[in-house]
C-alpha cells in the first residue's frame, strides 16, 4: 500500500542553486525560501557551510541564514561536511544539519577530497557534537545506484555506508541517485536490502535526480516499499543542462502532482509553488525544466 502522507524535503535552494552557473543574489535566495514556506513546504534545505571555493554559489551562507530567522515552524537544514562547517552552522543557530557521504571512492574523492572511510571519520565528530547540541542530523549518501566513473554501484557497498552513518548517530538517511541513473527495480532492491539489514524504513528518505526521466517512477517504487520522505527541488532546479551526467532533482511540482492524484497529503499548495518556480525561472533567465510548472504556468 501507499502512505497517507509524504514529507517533502525541499532542496531547491541548496542542491538546485549550488549547480547554477551564476550566483543568485542573497536577497533572491531569501525570498525563494520564504515563498517555498508560503507554499506549504515544511522542510527547506537552506544552504551549505562548505568551503566557499568548492561551492561559490553558496558562499553567502552567513548572510542568508539570518534572513530566514522569521520562519516559524519550518525546518531549515543545512549541509556541513566537517567540524568547521558545524561550527559555522551552530554559530548561526541552525537546528538541523546534514553530513554527506559517498558510496563510491571516486565521488568521495571528487566531492570531499577524501576516501569513503576518511570522509566517514571526518563526519564522526560532526555527528556526535551535533547530537550533543540536540540537532537533528541527516546523513546523505551519494552515488547509491550508479557512479559516472565506476558505473553501477553494488547494493552491498551502499548498505555498508548506510549502516556506518546510522551507527554514527544520524537520525535519518537520504539515498542519493546523484546522476539520475536509477530505475525502479534497482530502488526496490536497495530498499529491500536495507530492510533486511534492519534499517527502519521510516528513517530512510530518497533523493532522485531526473537525468533519465525516472525520478517519479523511482519515487513511486520507494513509496511502495514504505518510504515516506522524498527529496525534491522546486521547479526541478539544479544540474547543468549541458552536462550529460547531472540534471536537476525531481521537480517538487511533478512530485506533488503525482501525490495529489494518489490522494497522498503533502501540505503543499501546488499553485503557489509553481508560481514560485516560474518566478525563480525568470530570475535565472530560463524556463523551468519541470513539466508540471510549464503546464500550470504556461511558460
Ligand atoms: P579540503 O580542501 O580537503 O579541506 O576540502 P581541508 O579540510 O584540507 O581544509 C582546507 C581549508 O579549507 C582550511 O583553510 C579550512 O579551514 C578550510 P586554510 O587553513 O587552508 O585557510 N575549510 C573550510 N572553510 C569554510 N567552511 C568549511 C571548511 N572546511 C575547511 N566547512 C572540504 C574538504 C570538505 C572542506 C571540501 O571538499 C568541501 O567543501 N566540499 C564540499 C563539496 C560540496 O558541497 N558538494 C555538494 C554537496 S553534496 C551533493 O550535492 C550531493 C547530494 O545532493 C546528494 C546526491 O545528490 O547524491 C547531497
Ligand atoms: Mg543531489
Amino acid at each position: 500500500g501507499l502512505p497517507p502522507r509524504v514529507r517533502i524535503h525541499e532542496v531547491g535552494a541548496r542542491d538546485g542553486l549550488q549547480n547554477e552557473k551564476g550566483v543568485v543574489p542573497t536577497e533572491i535566495k531569501a525570498e525563494f525560501v520564504h515563498r517555498l514556506a508560503d507554499a506549504g513546504l515544511a522542510t527547506i534545505e537552506a544552504t551549505s557551510f562548505v568551503h566557499p571555493k568548492w561551492v561559490p554559489q553558496l558562499a553567502d551562507a552567513e548572510q542568508l541564514f539570518p534572513l530566514l530567522g522569521d520562519l516559524q515552524g519550518v525546518h531549515l537544514p543545512v549541509l556541513v561536511p566537517n567540524e568547521r562547517g558545524l561550527d559555522r552552522a551552530l554559530a548561526l543557530g541552525a537546528h538541523r544539519v546534514a553530513v554527506f557521504a559517498s558510496a563510491t571512492e571516486s565521488f568521495a574523492k571528487a566531492n570531499l577530497n577524501r576516501t569513503v572511510d576518511e570522509a566517514l571519520a571526518m563526519f564522526d565528530p560532526v555527528v556526535s557534537r551535533a547530537r550533543e547540541s540536540e540537532l537533528h542530523v541527516r546523513g546523505y549518501l551519494s552515488m547509491c545506484f550508479g557512479d559516472p566513473w565506476e558505473g553501477p554501484v553494488p547494493v552491498a557497498q551502499v548498505v555498508r555506508v548506510c549502516r556506518a552513518l546510522l551507527d554514527m548517530g544520524c537520525d535519518e538517511l537520504s539515498l542519493g541517485d546523484t546522476i539520475g541513473v536509477a530505475t525502479p527495480g534497482h530502488v526496490g532492491a536497495l530498499l529491500t536490502a536495507l530492510a533486511e539489514e534492519g534499517v527502519p524504513t521510516d528513517r530512510v528518505g530518497v533523493h532522485f535526480h531526473d537525468t533519465y526521466g525516472q525520478a517519479l517512477a523511482n519515487t513511486l517504487a520507494a513509496l511502495q516499499h514504505g518510504v515516506t520522505t522524498v527529496d525534491a527541488s522546486a521547479g526541478g532546479l539544479g544540474g547543468c543542462p549541458y552536462a550529460k551526467s547531472a540534471t536537476g532533482n525531481l521537480a517538487t511540482e511533478d512530485l506533488v502532482w503525482m501525490l495529489q492524484g494518489l490522494g497522498i497529503d503533502t501540505g503543499v499548495d501546488l499553485g503557489r509553488l509553481s508560481a514560485t518556480s516560474a518566478w525563480m525561472a525568470g530570475q535565472l533567465g530560463r524556463p523551468s525544466p519541470s513539466r508540471t510548472v510549464r503546464a500550470l504556468t504556461h511558460q
